[in-house]
């Protein structure tokens, strides 16, 4: 039996420990992926704390890898063994990515062109799945509303569909607040006006963003000196109650705020005119699996084209061992524009 290593989370906000485990094969419509490099998220920290998604330990967590095809399950057709590519992982031991390798249908797994590191790649599929599906998913099944209901560039259509009307985007140097700013480029809005720290506004403003207000200021004033047009579209990628406020209180009647954390303004303040949608940014959901397939088949060009960039890489030293001290600091705040990511073979 092949073994390989996987960074376990030994039990329920328990230690981690690197240890060996058995290699899966891949199943029909599968890949085997030889992980890279993986990227780290505020959600890998949030599940160790707050213990939800994981329901069985030893758990290994992570969700976003490049890499390279290692085996290739039986119906695949369009992969080779050796391809560069990169795909969201899952919170289940043989689809999560802090682990040297992963099992991911071929069906969300792209590509990477030559033009991107792995570590490049690694920044990119949750925080993108999070932002396409906050602009362009909609109401699933359960009546839950899951995105704004716009029309992905991607898709007939979509590219420059938004033209003129402006959008505001909270968090625009978080890792999710810079792929919603340059999709948002993609479909056309004008003005793109995002909230960051200033040192961030030149790299933000390469990703599409037209104006950056300061993140301390009052949002609602800073965005009517930049514009009158009625505000229907607010991606608060931050939604921490004080962000929502501001960022519910800049919107207009009629229009939606997308949130990545559960709805937190006032009940007093609730406009029932205003819409709000709370993104599930996982390729894996069967609920938006049309959109999230429809996006890994355009992923490699606009990746290639530069449409989409990747975030800026700062390499974890250690390895998988190296991950726990990196979930740390993300957990402190202490990442700016940037994103965490480790190397499983290092
Ligand atoms: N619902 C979902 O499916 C889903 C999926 C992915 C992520 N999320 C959540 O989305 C949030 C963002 O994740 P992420 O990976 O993008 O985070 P991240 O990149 O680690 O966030 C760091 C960035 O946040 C910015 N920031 C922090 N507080 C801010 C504020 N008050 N106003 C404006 N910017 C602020 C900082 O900007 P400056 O350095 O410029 O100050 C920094 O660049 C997390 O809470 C995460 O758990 C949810």
């Amino acid at each position: 039996m092949s073994t390989h290593k996987a960074l376990l989370l030994l039990e329920k906000q328990g230690k981690y420990a690197v240890q060996d485990i058995p290699t899966p094969k891949p199943g029909p419509g599968e890949l085997l992926i030889e992980i890279k490099a993986t990227g780290l998220n505020p959600v890998d920290w949030k599940i160790h704390d707050y213990a939800f998604f994981v329901t069985e330990y030893p758990a290994i967590l992570g969700t976003d890898s490049a890499g390279t095809v290692k085996e290739i399950g039986e119906g695949v057709t369009g992969f080779a063994v050796g391809d560069r590519v990169l795909h969201q992982g899952y919170f289940s031991n043989t689809k999560a990515t802090f682990q040297q390798y992963t099992i991911v249908p071929a069906e969300i797994t792209a590509k990477l062109p030559s033009n991107l590191t792995f570590e490049q790649g690694s920044t990119i599929p949750l925080v993108l799945a999070t932002a396409a599906f906050g602009l362009y998913s909609g109401k699933v099944t359960t009546g839950e509303l899951r995105g704004a209901e716009l029309t992905a560039p991607w898709e007939e259509g979509g590219r420059g569909k938004y033209a003129g009307q402006p959008i505001v985007i909270v968090g625009g140097s978080s890792a999710v607040g810079q792929q919603a700013t340059q999709l948002a480029k993609l479909s056309g809005f004008s003005p793109i006006i995002v909230t960051a720290s200033l040192k961030n506004t030149d790299f933000l403003k390469s990703l599409g963003a037209t104006h950056v207000i300061d993140r301390n200021a009052d949002l609602p004033s800073s965005v009517k000196a930049i514009t009158s047009d009625p505000i229907k579209y607010v991606y608060d990628a931050i939604s921490l109650k004080q962000t929502q406020e501001s960022a519910y209180e800049v919107l207009a009647s009629g229009g939606t705020l997308i949130l990545v954390l559960d709805f937190a303004v006032d009940e007093a303040k609730v406009d029932k005119t205003k819409r709000v949608a709370k993104v599930f940014g996982t390729t894996y959901d069967p609920a938006q699996n049309a959109l999230g397939t429809s996006l890994y088949k355009k992923l490699t060009k606009l990746l290639e084209s530069g449409d989409l960039k990747p975030n800026h890489v700062e390499v974890l030293p250690n390895g998988l061992a190296g991950i726990p001290d990196g979930l740390e600091k993300l957990k402190a705040n202490q990442v700016s524009a940037s994103k965490l990511v480790a190397q499983p073979w290092a």
